[in-house]
């Protein structure tokens, strides 16, 4: 059985991921510091494949702690790199904090596989790279923009860094899939997201909204240049994004890569608007939302969606999750997290 090392794996994808991967006859061993996730999250994955997974706790910004971790683990194949810190607007509060977290870690993995002889790496970047890019959808071609936050461009970043190793260590295979927005939670119920706090992602803060735990759910803007005048986004199902890391992850194993760095948009391919996801949630659910439209928020974009062309011809995945059923897979996790709370 093949050994797969991910990284920031009881996370919100990685989690899922795990799930995925165990699910297609790979090992998984974890490797987290807990510091946005907790241990409980392993008996979620456990009770889905009747599998728990090996874990540990590593700080992987800790040069000394991811080697010794990969010093004891000389049989894993390949590694999928989740670990970071992800608040948009924390990170501009602290920049330090995520450029020396995200941009380390990453060092550190690569660094390792390095000296070990792990040939294979899976990292999650993220369509933010694109900013508002000037032709929608977005290809893989469209040339990135300067990130608006700290935390978009450790993700522009880190993918120099995967380009620019590949390019002298011609026996590495490291590939960038390019997450548009990831919402859902798996159909047990077993795992989903943890927001800390008042979330900021619109789909936790919704059925926090419909669960009474909020108010009011604001609408940031309706005066776009959309139909509806509210922004649009490609929501892509948790469940089909961690398939397109077992994807990736049999490509590099199996040889198939065309190129030692590349890198694919992992979206739906279709833009849906907050107005309409809003809608797409009510009939999902048969639940209300309460909402009001406010004003715009700093930073954000008008609209994106991807050209998925690349992931569905040369990596032969698909999103195939209809958007009501992975409202309606939030919906349920969100009630499971009110249970879990009484
Ligand atoms: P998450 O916070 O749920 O998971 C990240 C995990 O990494 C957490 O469990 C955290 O404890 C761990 N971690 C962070 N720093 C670490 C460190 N130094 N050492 C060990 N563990 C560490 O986030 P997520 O939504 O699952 O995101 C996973 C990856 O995907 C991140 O790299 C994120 O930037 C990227 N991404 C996420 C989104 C999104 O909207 N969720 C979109 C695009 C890209
Ligand atoms: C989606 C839409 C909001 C909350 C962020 C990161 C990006 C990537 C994915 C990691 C927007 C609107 C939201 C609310 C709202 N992450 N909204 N009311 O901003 O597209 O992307 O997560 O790489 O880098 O920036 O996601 O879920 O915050 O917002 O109207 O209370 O919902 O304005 O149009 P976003 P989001």
């Amino acid at each position: 059985m093949k050994k797969i090392f991910v990284t920031g794996g009881t996370g919100y994808i990685g989690s899922h991921t795990v799930v995925e991967l165990q699910q297609s006859g790979f090992e998984v061993i974890i490797a987290d510091n807990l510091c946005n996730s907790n241990i409980g999250v392993l008996d979620g994955i456990e009770q889905i494949t009747g599998i728990r997974p090996a874990f540990e706790q590593i700080d992987l910004a800790d040069e000394k702690q991811t080697r010794d971790f990969f010093s004891r683990h000389r049989d894993v194949e390949a590694v999928i790199h989740f670990a970071a810190l992800k608040a948009v607007g924390e990170s501009v509060q602290k920049p330090l904090e995520y450029y020396r977290n995200n941009l380390n870690s990453l060092m550190n993995v690569i660094g390792c596989m390095r000296e070990y002889g792990i040939r294979n790496l899976v990292f999650s970047s993220s369509c933010t790279v694109y900013g508002q890019a000037d032709v929608l959808p977005v290809t893989e071609t469209t040339p990135r923009k300067q990130a608006e936050s700290p935390y978009g461009n450790t993700k522009a970043m880190c993918e120099d860094i995967m380009r620019d190793v590949a390019k002298v260590e011609k026996g590495m295979n490291l590939l960038a899939l390019r997450y548009f927005n990831p919402i859902g939670a798996h159909p047990s119920a077993c795992i989903g997201e943890l927001p800390n706090g008042v979330p900021n992602n619109l789909i936790p803060y919704l059925t926090q909204t419909v669960a009474g735990i909020r108010e009011q759910l604001s609408v940031f803007g309706d005066d776009y240049n959309t139909p509806d005048g509210s922004a649009i986004r490609d929501y892509i199902d948790v469940v089909d994004l961690a398939r397109a890391h077992v994807v990736a992850i049999r490509r590099l194993l199996e040889g198939k890569n065309k190129a030692n760095y590349e890198y694919f948009n992992i979206g739906t391919g279709r833009g849906v608007s907050v107005l309409e996801l809003i809608q797409a949630f009510e009939r999902a659910t048969g639940e209300k939302v309460n909402y009001r439209i406010t004003g715009r928020r700093a930073g954000d974009i008008e609209k994106v969606w991807a050209d998925t062309t690349l992931a569905n011809t040369e990596l032969g995945w698909k999103a195939v999750v209809p958007l009501e059923e992975t409202l309606a897979n939030a919906w349920r996790w969100q009630q499971h997290l009110g249970k879990m709370k009484k």
